[in-house]
């Protein structure tokens, strides 16, 4: 595992901030992880572990070691009646490993299509998009425990995912290092087209993986900033899930406000749609902003830092809970 001291992180965060970390590694093997465990043992630095850097802003300079998860490889496990088990090591462009499946002819994660990052970091976040979320076919992970090096193994009752939530989010982040993650790809797929505006982008063409990837992908490009070209990470806000009386309250006040009922009876509404009508969408501070094209996504036009990203996500917070009493959280990592 070679160190790099004093290294860039621009070129390793969607959002293109300019910080910088003390050290920096990259892990490729089982070794590099062995030696990550040494390194630990010996400094009294925090640690943090990098998928694709496109869910975390950093507010600060880090003071520690970045490690890169560069895991590679993916394979067919098995199959049986119902599914094919396909694995893929943390490291993957998840994209990739999407397509790759479909290219193999198995079906399942089509609709999760042109997300950015990597395999390893899906499942932290339970990544979800056009009503399909990675729980839906995942099968099961391994990690290693970065406090004792154990190798661990955890299904799908032991991650706990729930919307953009899981187990590993609340055991604290860059203790576990995801090595890989199996899906269990059903063999008989019922697509997910019902989601807006999938069904249109079909263009009246039968459903199958390789339609609906492609689908989703237009609307993706069609939506969303791409963080080659504008930095972002995506939906900086989760949407909010409301009780049924608060949820009542605010309809009557704003009858188009968007609404979809949970399974527990509490309803999830569209942040996207309060930062859009509190005129928020476009609104920008030197080069830090509310995309033009999605409100639900901040953007750095050039050289905005950490520091103003975040100042802007607060004013966002503060303008939503002023007018809707309504408290946004933050989706991606914030590193102070
Ligand atoms: N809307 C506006 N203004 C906008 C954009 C959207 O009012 O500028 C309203 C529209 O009424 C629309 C509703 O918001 O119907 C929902 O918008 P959209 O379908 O784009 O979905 P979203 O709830 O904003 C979520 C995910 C996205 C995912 C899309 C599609 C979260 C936090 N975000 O966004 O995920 O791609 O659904 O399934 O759940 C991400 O996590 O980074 C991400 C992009």
């Amino acid at each position: 595992m070679e160190i790099i001291k004093n290294a860039s992180l621009k070129a390793l965060n969607t959002f293109g901030v300019n910080a910088s970390t003390q050290y920096y590694a990259e892990i490729h093997n089982l070794d590099d992880i062995q030696a990550l465990l040494e390194w630990k043992a010996q400094h009294d630095l925090p640690v943090l572990l990098l998928g694709g850097g496109s869910n975390l802003l950093f507010k600060n300079n880090f003071d520690g070691l970045v490690a890169k998860i560069c895991l590679a490889g993916k394979e067919r496990i098995e199959e049986d009646d119902n599914f094919t088990y396909v694995s893929a090591a943390g490291g993957e462009n998840w994209h990739k490993f999407v397509r790759w499946t479909i290219s193999q002819g198995y079906a399942g994660l089509e609709n999760l299509s042109l997300i950015p990052g990597t395999v390893g970091a899906a499942p932290i976040q339970n990544i979800g998009a056009y009503g399909v979320e990675l729980a839906d076919h995942f099968h099961s992970l391994q990690a290693v425990n970065l406090e004792n090096g154990d190798v661990l193994e955890f299904d799908k009752a032991h991650c706990q995912f729930a919307y953009r939530d899981s187990f590993f989010k609340r055991y604290g982040l860059d203790k576990l290092l995801i090595t890989s993650v199996t899906f269990a790809l059903p063999r008989h797929p019922q697509w997910k087209i019902d989601y807006a505006g999938v069904r249109d982008a079909l263009e009246g063409k039968q459903p199958n993986a390789e339609r609906i990837s492609n689908a989703i992908i237009k609307l993706r490009q069609h939506k969303l900033p791409d963080p080659e070209v504008i930095g972002n990470a995506g939906s900086f806000f989760k949407n909010p899930i409301l009780s049924p009386e608060k949820w009542q309250a605010l309809r009557e006040k704003y009858p188009e406000l968007p609404g979809y009922q949970q399974a527990d009876g509490r309803i999830k509404t569209s942040a996207a749609w309060l930062i859009h009508h509190c005129g928020l969408k476009g609104y920008r501070k030197g080069d830090a902003g509310v995309s033009e094209k999605h409100a639900l996504v901040l953007v750095n036009y050039g050289n905005a830092t950490g520091k103003e990203l975040c100042s802007i996500s607060q004013e966002i917070i503060a303008a939503i809970s002023d007018k809707y009493e309504i408290f946004l959280e933050p989706e991606p990592r914030i590193v102070v």
